[in-house]
């Protein structure tokens, strides 16, 4: 088989993640202070894929900014607009030329798979298949592409059912022969409007055309809403190793699973692991715990946190109440009050979120 070129998705609004996603994209949320995006990048490269469209919508910019021409990831980028989410054989429409007639791989830009690809990508190069797909058992099939096996072979596949038939989720990885461009083409669009790439696939299933499906080893993570970024952020702080390069003055306790980045600064403070400390960050008379990163340029002063996710130049100072299960964007200022009367002053943007 010719060598498999990358389709990779950083497009779309990121609805479910407002606010943050009003300044940036989604994809570029950081889990243990590394872009969402850069992890997938990570796994195309070590499964052999390194000539990656990338595809990008409003916030093309950033997302170019950040991944620049690839030689940090040892691969090769050519960056494809897509004029409006419309969906993912949309996508895959949009970036026909770029495809030409080989063999791809697709992957969702904010998906985190700790198995990496290579399996996947493996089994569609060494079987005759019109595609591979990944599948994992979910709680809520609702919400995903949901496909019916029988003895290895899928049968079925449809898109967000009211009814699943199964609870085999469709995770946002895919393997195709460029047969899928003729059953895109007789897409319609589906009830959201979208042109839905389970459809198909379900079209290749029509044409009696052999799909491989495998299941998903080690966890997988989409990481559409604020939950799903903290959960991310769990999972992969969950495999980091010690290394404290950062300062770290002798009334500081360090336990645990801990990165401390070169520039962070930690002053009479507890760091409970695992946990990672960017550059330029600042942990003063504070406590910061399990499963907590905080970004670049972040001051946290007086301050308990856990369970966190602090993007960059933020400063939470004075907080009386322990911070858990938060996630906080950049240059935020939270500030306790310690005069009276207390009160709560708040200046929050469109659709922020406090739980007091
Ligand atoms: C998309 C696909 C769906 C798949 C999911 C995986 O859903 O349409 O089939 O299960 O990604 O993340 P969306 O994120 O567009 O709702």
């Amino acid at each position: 088989m010719n060598t498999l070129k990358g389709l990779l998705l950083a497009g779309g609004t990121g609805s479910r993640l407002r606010p943050l996603t009003y300044t940036g994209a989604k994809q570029l949320i950081p889990v243990a202070n590394r872009p969402i995006l850069f992890y997938a990048i990570d796994a195309m490269v070590a499964a052999g894929i390194t000539d990656i469209g990338v595809i990008i919508g409003d916030t093309g910019e950033e997302v170019q900014d950040a991944l620049g021409e690839g030689s940090q990831f040892d691969c090769h980028f050519t960056f494809i607009p897509q004029s409006a989410p419309l969906g993912l054989a949309h996508a895959v429409k949009v970036a026909r030329n770029f495809l030409s007639d080989s063999p791809f791989l697709m992957f969702l830009g904010d998906n985190l798979l700790r198995g990496g690809l290579t399996r996947l990508v493996d089994r569609f190069r060494q079987g005759d298949f019109a595609a591979s797909i990944l599948l994992t058992e979910v709680d809520n099939p609702e919400h995903f592409g949901v496909a019916v096996v029988d003895h290895g072979r899928v049968i079925h596949l449809i898109e967000k059912p009211q009814n699943p038939p199964s609870k085999l989720a469709l995770v946002g990885a895919y393997c195709f022969t460029p047969l899928i461009h003729q059953a895109i083409e007789r897409l319609k669009p589906s009830w959201r409007g979208e042109y839905e790439i389970t459809d198909a696939i379900q079209g290749l299933l029509d044409a009696d055309l052999p799909v491989d499906a495998t299941l998903v080893e080690g966890w997988w993570k989409d990481t559409g809403r604020p939950e799903d970024v903290l959960e991310a952020n769990r999972l992969v702080l969950e495999d980091i190793q010690t290394a404290v390069h950062g300062e770290v003055d002798n009334d500081s306790r360090i336990e645990g699973r801990v990165v401390i980045q070169k520039g962070a600064q930690i002053w009479r403070s507890t760091i409970r692991g695992p946990v990672s400390i960017a550059s330029g960050a600042k942990v003063e008379d504070s406590y910061v715990g399990p499963y907590t990163s905080i970004g670049p340029g972040v001051h946290i002063i007086h301050t308990e946190i856990e369970n966190s996710v602090v993007l960059s130049d933020s400063h939470i100072i004075d907080v009386s109440e322990r911070i858990d299960q938060s996630l906080v964007g950049r240059g935020v200022i939270v500030q306790g009050i310690r005069s009276r009367p207390r009160a709560v002053h708040l200046i929050l943007g469109d659709q922020s979120r406090i739980d007091l």
